[in-house]
């Protein structure tokens, strides 16, 4: 069947919509009819390099290449229709989609870490992970798909280990976002950094992971959340949220910490701006006190090995430096968790999703986020 999808053909190339072929769903597969797609920072990493599989890994899987590749990780949709094999999802349901996807019996699966799926391999290679065939061509050329998903498209055909169903009442919008910034975020400071009442939480970079970081705060019951973002808009949306205090800058934000704690520094310390390079490290050792746990939650370019750390303090403060995929929790349990929230009234995602585009406003989208105008925009693909 025909789609239109967003295309990246090469490095630094912008987003083009083009009409691509999708085959059937094979065995394990399922046809996803897109609803909503979030516009994360990641999919502008992938698209100026910084998000690659190392070239060994493309070529095992018979690519030289991560493009042409159709982008987008985070949205929800409709089923239409499965393959054989398919028992957990029918058409007619409402799902999320996860950026890593969850097998339910791996190693990590099993062990209630489905964030560290086995299946999590293939996530930057290129072909359907049930067969290492293609699904999705462009005038007879293979395309790859960003994260086993490509949800800046009408239709998706994934294996099923990449949906998260959601009950049928559940608010598409709201579990578009949740499918991966929100959930990380989120996750960054309740999941990984284990944040309890109390504490003081400093966010650093505050778009649409950053906004859940800043939630994640408020509801484990921080007693400050400082957002600390050079752009006016974020800083104010961060303060709508749940940030008690708002910065430009580290280097500002930390006399604040120190007279708010009297001088006992941060406990949490959650790195989430659009793109992470060492430095962002060492300050954020210097605004963490003791046993403070800083969470790298950022991509960095896919290269970058070293950070900037002062080792003799680290040892002596006790501190904690931690990495994190989609927050460190189960995106089975952690989608639904936070919808139910959503619909509480406890998560704000209406509030940060500052525009709406078509297929067709994508490069717009995201020239839109590098000058600042979004906290996060959405894509509407189709009527839910
Ligand atoms: N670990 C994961 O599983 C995971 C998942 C999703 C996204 N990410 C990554 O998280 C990062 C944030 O994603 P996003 O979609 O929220 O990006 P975003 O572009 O929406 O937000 C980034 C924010 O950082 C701010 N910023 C830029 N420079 C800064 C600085 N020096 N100090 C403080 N803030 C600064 C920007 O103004 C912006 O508001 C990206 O690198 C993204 O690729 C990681
Ligand atoms: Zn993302
Ligand atoms: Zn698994």
């Amino acid at each position: 069947m025909k789609s239109r999808a967003a295309i990246c053909f090469g490095v630094n190339e912008p987003w083009k919509i083009e009409e691509i072929d999708i085959d059937e769903p094979h065995a394990g597969e399922v046809k996803v009819r897109m609803v909503w797609s979030g516009m994360c920072h990641s999919d502008e990493h992938l698209r100026t390099g910084e998000i690659s599989a190392p070239l060994e890994t493309l070529q095992a899987f018979g690519v030289d290449s991560m493009y042409p590749i159709v982008g987008g990780h985070e949205g929800s949709g409709i089923v239409e229709s499965v393959g054989d094999n398919v028992s957990t999802l029918a058409p007619g349901d409402k799902v999320a989609v996860a950026f890593i996807p969850a097998c339910g019996t791996c190693f990590y699966c099993a062990s209630g870490r489905q964030h560290l799926c086995d299946m999590g391999m293939f996530t930057l290679a290129g072909p359907m992970m049930s067969d290492f065939t293609w699904r999705h061509h462009l005038g007879g050329e293979n395309l790859n798909r960003m994260a086993q998903l490509g949800t800046f498209s009408e239709t998706l055909v994934v294996n099923e280990a990449s949906l998260v169903k959601i009950s049928p009442e559940a608010n598409l919008k709201a579990a578009a976002l949740i499918s991966c910034g929100i959930s990380t975020g989120f996750g960054s400071v309740v999941d990984r950094a284990k944040t309890v009442p109390g504490e003081v939480v400093v966010v650093v970079g505050c778009g649409g992971v950053g906004s859940g970081a800043i939630q994640g705060a408020r509801i484990a019951g921080a007693r400050a959340v400082i957002a600390v973002d050079p752009v006016e808009l974020k800083r104010s949306k961060a303060l709508e949220v749940g940030a008690t205090h708002a910065y430009s800058s580290l280097d500002e934000a930390v006399f604040e910490v120190a007279q708010i704690t009297q001088g006992r520094m941060a406990d949490v310390v959650v790195l989430t701006p659009g793109r992470l390079t060492a430095e962002f490290t060492g300050k954020a050792q210097q605004i963490g006190g003791k046993d403070a746990r800083i969470v790298i939650t950022s991509i960095a370019p896919f290269d970058q090995g070293t950070i900037d750390l002062n080792l003799f303090n680290f040892a002596m403060f006790n501190q904690a430096l931690l990495g994190t995929v989609f927050g460190s929790a189960s995106p089975r349990n952690q989608v639904p968790r936070l919808l139910s929230l959503f619909e509480k009234g406890d998560l704000k995602i209406d509030e940060i999703i500052t525009r709406e585009y078509d297929l067709d406003g994508v490069q717009q989208g995201y020239e839109d986020l590098e000058h600042g105008l979004n906290v996060r925009g959405i894509v509407k693909i189709s009527d839910g």
